[in-house]
């Protein structure tokens, strides 16, 4: 009989350990939640005090802005957010909170006073980790849509500052480094123009790709398409197609942001066409954005919840070459995703290993249940459901 010695066992336990962690790879779940939903009327409105703690891995709150070189919240509800932040946190310690600044209205112009010179970015760099550390938030997320060829040298250096500073003060701080994040563009223009793709993969934890907004009522010419496929199109040629999820996220590793730091965007929205003609497919003439939902209130536009009031009497398609949906009633035609689709699509991050799933937004998925009898949050539970386990 062998006698084990102590450096087997150690190896042997080791070993153990190695294959339990390749087991079970656990993902990120991240979840954007939009300031503005509050505002919306019932049963639209949401707040955070009323999420599940344990729904997503990461909880990102946008937006945030910046006034006079440092970071700022304009919210009605200042207050009872951080109350809300710690009370989640408190009922779900592994629960991650992040603080988004920038977004589509803040645009570039917002961020452009503060990077171009290097004393105003220190002091928002040092004026971001007071006020993370002042309401218990775990990171920061970098929402500037989106850096021209001109800024992305100011993006990457406003990155890299922020990473030594977050790791400066993890060095003299008692709690865990705080995470810094960035959404990014799908778009491979934008991509090739905005990003020093390597450079950021040093400083960033993980990035949070918008793979949506592909298509809409923007379109010129004005036809039907769908906003977030995850594949081409048969019909797709020369630009259109890398208007897909596949293409983005493949174009991002190309260009050297590893795999795992790539969480992929799910949309709980889709966006909307009035149709032209009696054509009802992907590329038919459309004469303008859908008709406003009744909640959301925006042309072009309806988040899931509204989605499902409209497919009753709709007549639905799934495109097999892009797997996802459409639905068209009367003139009316959108594409959006639901609990088969973004399960194909949590299927196709995991074949790649990527660092998880990011959904764009909560408030926008079936939160009370009301509207699609499949529960509350049938789109972000079947993501979760089809990750499996979560960091
Ligand atoms: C949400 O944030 C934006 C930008 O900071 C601000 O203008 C707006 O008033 C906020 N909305 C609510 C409901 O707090």
């Amino acid at each position: 009989m062998r006698v084990i010695t102590m450096d087997q066992k150690s190896f042997w336990e080791g070993l153990l350990v190695l294959l339990l962690l390749q087991e079970g790879s656990a993902y990120k779940l991240v979840c954007y939640f939009t300031n503005w939903s509050q505002d919306r009327q019932e049963p639209g409105k949401f707040t955070l005090e009323s999420t599940d703690p344990f729904l997503c891995s990461h909880l990102i709150y946008s937006f945030a802005s910046i006034s006079n070189n440092k970071v700022i919240i304009k919210d009605e509800n200042e207050a009872k957010l951080y109350q809300t932040i710690n009370s989640l946190k408190a009922k779900n310690p592994k629960l991650k909170i992040l603080l988004s600044i920038g977004g589509y209205l803040f645009g570039s112009k917002g961020f452009h006073p503060m990077v171009e010179s290097s004393s105003s970015v220190l002091e928002f760099v040092n004026s971001v980790i007071l006020f993370l550390r002042n309401h218990n938030f775990d990171g920061l997320d970098i929402s500037w849509i989106y850096p021209s060829v001109k800024d992305n040298t100011h993006f990457t250096v406003l990155i890299h500052k922020l990473a030594e500073a977050f790791h400066q003060d993890f060095v003299k701080s008692t709690k865990e480094r705080l995470l810094l994040t960035a959404g990014v563009s799908a778009g491979r223009q934008m991509i090739d123009n905005s990003y020093q793709i390597k450079e950021l993969a040093k400083d960033l934890d993980f990035i949070n790709l918008l793979s949506f907004d592909f298509h809409g009522s923007w379109e010129k010419p004005l036809v039907t398409g769908h906003n977030s496929p995850l594949r081409k199109g048969q019909l797709d040629r020369g630009t259109s197609s890398y208007y897909n999820v596949e293409y983005a996220v493949g174009y991002w590793i190309h260009k050297g942001m590893p795999a795992e730091k790539v969480v992929m965007g799910i949309p709980t929205y889709g966006r909307s066409f009035t149709l032209a003609s009696a054509e009802t497919a992907v590329g038919a003439p459309a004469s303008g954005p859908g008709a406003t939902g009744p909640i959301t209130k925006s042309s072009g536009f309806l988040a899931y919840y509204e989605i499902c009031q409209f497919l009753q009497g709709a007549r639905i398609t799934r495109l097999q070459d892009q797997q996802v949906p459409y639905a068209v009633k009367g003139n009316q035609w959108v594409g959006y995703d639901d609990v088969e689709s973004v399960e194909i699509k949590v299927q196709f991050l995991k074949n790649l290993n990527l660092g998880g799933a990011m959904i764009w937004s909560i408030d926008m998925d079936d939160f009370t249940g009301k509207f699609c009898s499949q529960g509350p949050y049938p789109l972000v539970q079947a993501v979760k459901r089809s990750l499996g386990s979560l960091e």
